[in-house]
């Protein structure tokens, strides 16, 4: 690659969970490379993510990983600005690994290094393919260990409205799909599921809080699948293996409507608070069609009707294009992090 002035392309990393990420991208949109190394087979047989064996997992995949997604870019160090980590919020001996390995590139090679809030990079996937963002906007980021809601005034500006008082929506797919006996990760499982089911089947609960409240609770609907499943003394034996295939779907339909029409409306009123005229969507759960469809009807019939800008499905799910493109946000605002740099799990 022709490193011209004009141009900056920030090597990104990702390992907050269970995904060893490097990405290189261009002027934070011209994605050169991708490249994820997935631990999904390591942990589906704990049915959750082990911290120990994803850290360890990480120190071995992350130089491979790194060099993999340098060479499909056809880019050397010498055509990299800086070097760009996720360093909060996860597992913070995942996290580790990424930190030290971007911390070493930097030194080596004499280029700055740019911390990146791994929740904030998700948000930052929903606007990779547009152009304009029409303020004020909202955004729902929605993950295995994260539900927030934020006003988005640029990338880089942006203020908590609400977040989840006990599971992510993420996590609550995961549980469920656990009770369900689906296969790890959950949230594909009951999406998939789903497909085959009645959403009006089971009227599941639709936790919203206080009538003005933007915080989420979603540990409410997992216990009534528990209910359903075993009984409300929870004495009665494990029914799901006794189960057609058609009862698990509509459960999966009903869970996966409930949890969306909690989402969706929960945007749409901290939309309205805010005057909101965009509404950006992203991290893992993102990927859900059902959600995708709902929060754009639901973006549709407001008034004013508003914008729904989704990351693209491939990015919605952990990645370092998310990371090395807020980065570039970073980079021209000077804003660069010490070699003192650590983890942290919270952020
Ligand atoms: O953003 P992400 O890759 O990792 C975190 O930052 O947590 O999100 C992973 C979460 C998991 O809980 C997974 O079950 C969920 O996203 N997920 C989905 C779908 N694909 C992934 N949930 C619902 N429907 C999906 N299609
Ligand atoms: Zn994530």
């Amino acid at each position: 690659m022709s490193n011209s002035q004009k141009h900056v392309a920030i090597l990104g990393l990702e390992t907050s969970c269970d995904e060893t990420a490097a990405a290189v991208v261009v002027d934070g949109r011209e994605v050169r490379s991708s490249v994820v190394a997935s631990q999904t087979d390591l942990h589906a047989k704990y049915g959750g993510v082990v911290p120990e064996i994803a850290s360890r997992a990480h120190i071995e995949n992350i130089y491979p990983v790194i060099k993999e997604a340098m060479a499909q870019a056809g880019v050397g160090r010498d055509d990299i600005n800086a070097v760009a980590i996720a360093n909060q919020p996860g597992l913070t001996i995942a996290l580790v690994v990424g930190v030290t390995a971007a911390k070493t590139l930097s030194f080596m090679w004499g280029k700055p290094l740019i911390a990146i809030n791994h929740l904030h990079a998700h948000l930052q996937s929903a606007l990779l393919g547009e152009a304009e963002l029409e303020l004020p906007a909202v955004a729902l980021i929605v993950s295995g260990g994260h539900t927030c809601l934020y006003e988005c005034d640029s990338p880089l500006d942006l203020t908590l409205l609400g977040a989840t008082t006990d599971d992510a929506a993420g996590e609550a797919f995961d549980k469920v799909a656990t009770i369900l006996k689906l296969p790890y990760p959950g949230g594909p499982s009951i999406e998939k599921a789903a497909r085959n089911g009645d959403p009006k089947a089971i009227d599941f609960p639709r936790s919203m809080l206080g009538r003005d409240s933007l915080d989420f609770s979603f540990s409410g609907i997992k216990t009534a699948v528990l209910y359903h499943c075993r009984g409300q003394d929870m004495k009665g034996d494990d029914r799901v293996d006794a189960m057609t295939e058609r009862e698990i779907a509509d459960i999966a339909a009903s869970f996966q409507a409930a949890v969306v029409d909690v989402l969706v409306k929960k945007t749409r009123r901290a939309a309205e608070k805010v005057g909101a005229r965009t509404v950006l969507l992203g991290g893992g759960v993102a990927a859900n069609t059902a959600l995708r469809e709902a929060l754009q009807a639901s973006c549709e019939k407001g008034r004013p009707p508003r914008r729904l800008f989704v990351a693209p499905k491939r990015y919605c799910t952990d990645n370092a294009v998310m990371v090395a493109s807020l980065a570039y946000h970073k980079y021209l605002a000077g804003q660069f992090a010490e070699l003192t740099l650590e983890p942290s799990a919270t952020g």
